[in-house]
């Protein structure tokens, strides 16, 4: 075999997930260290990590803490059973977690990533009504162009519709509202858009076509970020709580994303200062090292279930992994270097920079709207006639060939660095963009 078959059979054996597999491997891009914000790749080319990994490298790479932390645990103690047993930092994280959280948000169930995360606080929200005597509540609300990961639950409260045409029926009883995106009246707005407060209203749709004594949860993302970042209009989620509120139904925050200082508030739910029943999280909590996922309940939920015979189980639902001893001491590290350094308010600091460096493109070819919000912003072309996509996956491979990792979904370039960025970085980013997309037909 020569050298060249082999390293494509190497490279065939993995099957890459959300990957275009075969184009990938004809020019393979292989990132072999990192540090901070820096990828090295395997070249020897550096490379700016403009999207914290995929949304998960809050504190920058390799950060001694988080490291150190790991590489002790696993030492010590590798692995202790989740079911029946517990160990001492799963406890610390816990009470340390919950303290970031406002309101009763007081309870936690640890998972292993942030599908497995969406899916328990779907369980639980429909247990949570069974144990309070509503069993009639089964249907689960989603939103269009929501992402909530790829589990069978996560794509069926999902709304995007690549994810979910190829999977047969998934969930029986689900429906979803509509989304916020509105480039007609909203395009080029600076944080929140001004436009949008009455799509809230889709949901009384909902509950007058369903009954609320049917709907157990509406699960959405406070700042929509796979779909390629669609900001809440103002007064958009007020009005959902306000909704969720007066027909008894349990509303789900997926905060996968914005959880851990992306938007500049530890999260999403304080930043805009409406508190939802069930918080989902994974991704930075352990700054993306070890997978771990985590799920925040308020009082209420956790205290129903706390009822019956002492010795008998309360929830059947739990993961081999929930709670691992390693990630919990990623998670502790992570936590420590975030509060150590300011970095879960950091993105607040940063983002009037941020705003102005991404807006500063907004008169280059093919650029159709720009947001952003703490450090996440979105740049949306105008898709290539027949041959949607490539446009912005065109100025992806441009400006990774350059040094600069975007990420792309649809035609829009969205960007979400690690919190600990720095002006020089920013400028390199929409420098690099903007070469990027005045080359691109
Ligand atoms: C909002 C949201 N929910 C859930 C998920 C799924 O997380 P994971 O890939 O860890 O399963 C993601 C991943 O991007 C996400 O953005």
């Amino acid at each position: 075999m020569n050298q060249s078959a082999s390293n494509n059979l190497r490279l065939n054996s993995y099957w890459m997930p959300f990957t275009a597999n075969r184009s990938f491997k004809k020019n393979p891009r292989i990132v072999v260290s990192a540090d901070r914000m820096h990828y090295t790749k395997a070249d020897g080319g550096m490379l700016l990590d403009g999207t914290a990994g995929l949304w998960c490298v809050n504190a920058g790479h390799r950060r001694p803490k988080i490291v150190e932390a790991v590489q002790r645990q696993i030492e010590e103690l590798d692995y202790s059973p989740a079911f029946q047993v517990g160990h001492p930092k799963i406890f610390e994280l816990a009470s340390r977690l919950v303290e970031l959280m406002p309101g009763e948000l007081n309870h936690v169930f640890f998972t292993n990533s942030g599908s497995e995360s969406v899916d328990t606080a779907l369980k639980i929200a429909l247990a949570y009504h069974r144990v309070n005597g509503e069993s009639s509540r089964f249907r689960l609300i989603g939103r269009e162009r929501g992402y909530h990961g790829v589990n069978f639950g996560g794509i069926s409260v999902g709304g995007l519709g690549a994810n979910r045409k190829m999977y047969g029926p998934m969930l029986t009883g689900v429906d979803h509202i509509r989304h916020t995106h509105d480039l007609t009246r909203n395009a080029f707005s600076r944080g929140q858009p001004e436009h949008g407060v009455e799509f809230a209203e889709d949901l009384e749709r909902l509950v007058q076509l369903h009954d609320p004594s049917t709907i157990a949860a509406l699960i959405i993302e406070p700042m929509a970020g796979s779909a390629g970042v669609i900001l809440p209009p103002k007064g958009y989620l007020p009005r959902i709580r306000e909704i969720c509120d007066h027909y008894g139904i349990l509303l789900i925050f997926d905060e996968v994303i914005t959880g851990f200082g992306r938007l500049g508030a530890p999260f999403a739910t304080e930043y805009f200062g409406v508190i939802p029943d069930i918080v989902v999280t994974a991704k930075g909590l352990t700054n993306g090292v070890i997978p771990m996922g985590a799920v925040f309940v308020k009082n209420n939920i956790y205290d129903a279930f706390m009822t019956g015979p002492e010795h008998l189980i309360e929830l059947f639902h739990g993961y081999t992994y929930s709670g691992n001893p390693v990630a919990t001491a990623a998670a502790i590290g992570t936590l420590d270097t975030y509060l150590d350094e300011k970095l879960l308010t950091r993105a607040g600091e940063m983002s009037s920079y941020w705003e102005d460096a991404i807006h500063s493109l907004c008169d280059l070819p093919h650029v159709i709207d720009i947001r952003n919000m703490g450090l996440v912003g979105a740049i949306e072309l105008e898709p290539r006639s027949g041959e949607p996509t490539k446009r912005a996956f065109e100025v992806y491979l441009k400006t990774y060939e350059k040094g600069v990792l975007v990420r792309t979904t649809g035609d829009i370039i969205a960007l979400s660095p690690p919190l600990i960025i720095e002006k020089e970085h920013i400028d390199q980013i929409f420098s690099e963009i903007a070469n990027a997309l005045k080359e691109v037909k």
